[in-house]
């Protein structure tokens, strides 16, 4: 196996660095709480992949479900203590090794660990005499647990329980710690781009007329696994022809067929943390002279807003560089007609360019952090050093739309990056998906 650049895994110091960060925002004498996630069933008694909650992955690095964490800071000290499933050698011989409570205390350097049946005595107790209490409020099953605790805590009020009064919502303040990146998870998001990027070379070598798209997607599959990244950040999209105009195509179950175009929007997720790339190419290896004209004014688009990425600018002035750069070429393509003035100040191009320009990328492929400054959400946040984002501007022209000359229907293009927004400007992490008409080709007529 090749060598990828990079790490594959966070180191433990990390989490503890992302706990010490939430602490650093809690008020004295609070408690917060986070749950895992559960596994979910597909059917009868086989269950789904399991996915780790990635607010709870964040701050812990522990990858069993069920579990919580509880952040206690009272008094100058804070204490991170962890519940989780025992150790059940019967359950353990056919489900799996489970860490326990003395191994995940070392690894995972949490201060104390307790099984869930401690949960509810244990909480009760920690609660007495808090005053703020951190969850997050989108969390149905975590809230009634509170509520829960608090209950069992008021009961005891009569001898003398303190109960917490105060409610804090968590997820803004872990949403906005998550939106910056540390130097290791932009390793690991770097590395997570590069084997993305290997698999999407491999798509492109594999691509003939009369596969199916699913043999394709499987391609992609097989590349991301060999590098470490065992499952997609997110459903892949292998859309041929007209396909590509349906946003989140993921049936995947059509032929490839001559003459039209393969969109492929696929990113590995590494130890959690995800690539969002895509690609569109020729299923024969070969450009149309409509496919290539559309294509080049995308790319074109995408490298010019790229390049505007630095500290201090925004989406908003992103939308305006694609806005402008996508007008002018439907302009001379004449796709459009008119006064070039007014079609941008109309957003015309919204007609064929039917999705937002990019989103903050991270633990989720949509990752959490607010868009707006303001409460009026008027205003776009300004980007800062240690963001990351896509840009992924598109032109969807679909089969059936008469509105357009016939050459362009059923033509579907998206190119997406992922960029780091650094101290001098930005860093661009898809450095090996080929993006160019003649590295395509190129690629694609070995
Ligand atoms: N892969 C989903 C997106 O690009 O937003
Ligand atoms: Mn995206
Ligand atoms: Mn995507």
């Amino acid at each position: 196996m090749s060598q990828l650049p990079g790490i594959a895994r966070l180191p433990m110091s990390e989490f503890v660095t992302h706990r010490k960060n939430f602490f650093a925002q809690m008020a004295d004498n609070s408690i917060a709480f986070f749950t895992a996630a559960q596994e979910i069933t597909r059917s009868n008694d086989t269950e789904y992949a399991f996915c780790q909650d990635k607010n709870f992955y964040y701050l812990t690095g522990f990858n069993e479900p069920d579990a919580m964490l509880v952040l206690i800071k009272q008094g100058g000290t804070e204490e991170s203590i962890l519940f989780s499933l025992p150790k059940d050698k019967n359950h353990e011989v056919w489900h799996g090794r489970r860490v326990g409570q003395v191994k995940a205390c070392e690894q995972y350097q949490l201060d104390q660990c307790f099984t869930l049946d401690e949960q509810d005595e244990l909480i009760s107790q920690y609660l007495n005499g808090i005053v703020q209490v951190y969850f997050a409020f989108n969390n149905d099953m975590l809230m009634s647990q509170v509520f829960s605790y608090l209950a069992k805590t008021r009961s005891a009020i009569r001898q003398g329980a303190k109960v917490p009064s105060n409610l804090i919502d968590a997820s803004p303040i872990i949403d906005n710690l998550r939106l910056f990146k540390s130097d290791n998870e932009i390793a690991l998001m770097r590395q997570a781009n590069y084997l993305s990027g290997l698999a999407h070379q491999r798509a492109m070598q594999k691509t003939q007329i009369g596969l199916y798209e699913y043999q394709i997607e499987n391609e992609i599959l097989h590349e991301f696994a060999r590098y470490g990244a065992r499952y997609a950040a997110y459903a892949t999209i292998v859309a041929g022809g007209d396909n590509a105009n349906i946003l989140h195509y993921t049936n995947n179950d059509e032929c490839l067929k001559n003459n039209e175009l393969l969109l492929i929007d696929a990113g590995g997720e590494l130890s959690g943390y995800a690539a969002d790339i895509t690609r569109t190419f020729p299923i024969n290896g070969k450009f149309t002279q409509a496919q290539k004209a559309l294509y080049q004014l995308v790319l074109t688009t995408k490298n010019k807003v790229i390049l505007a990425i630095k500290p201090g600018t925004s989406f908003a002035k992103l939308n305006e560089i694609a806005n402008e750069c996508l007008t002018i070429g439907l302009l001379e393509l004449g796709i459009f007609s008119g006064d070039l003035a007014t079609l941008i100040e109309e957003k015309a191009c919204k007609k064929y360019f039917i999705h937002g320009l990019g989103h903050w990328l991270g633990l989720d492929v949509h990752d959490v952090g607010d868009y707006q400054i303001n409460d009026h959400k008027e205003q776009l946040r300004e980007f800062e050093p240690g963001m990351v984002l896509t840009i992924e501007p598109g032109l969807y022209m679909p089969l059936d739309d008469i509105d357009i000359d016939e050459k362009w229907r059923g033509i579907g293009i998206r190119i997406e990056d992922n960029i780091v927004v650094t101290k001098q400007g930005f860093e661009n992490l898809t450095v090996n998906s080929p993006e160019t008409i003649e590295e395509i080709e190129a690629l694609m007529a070995k």
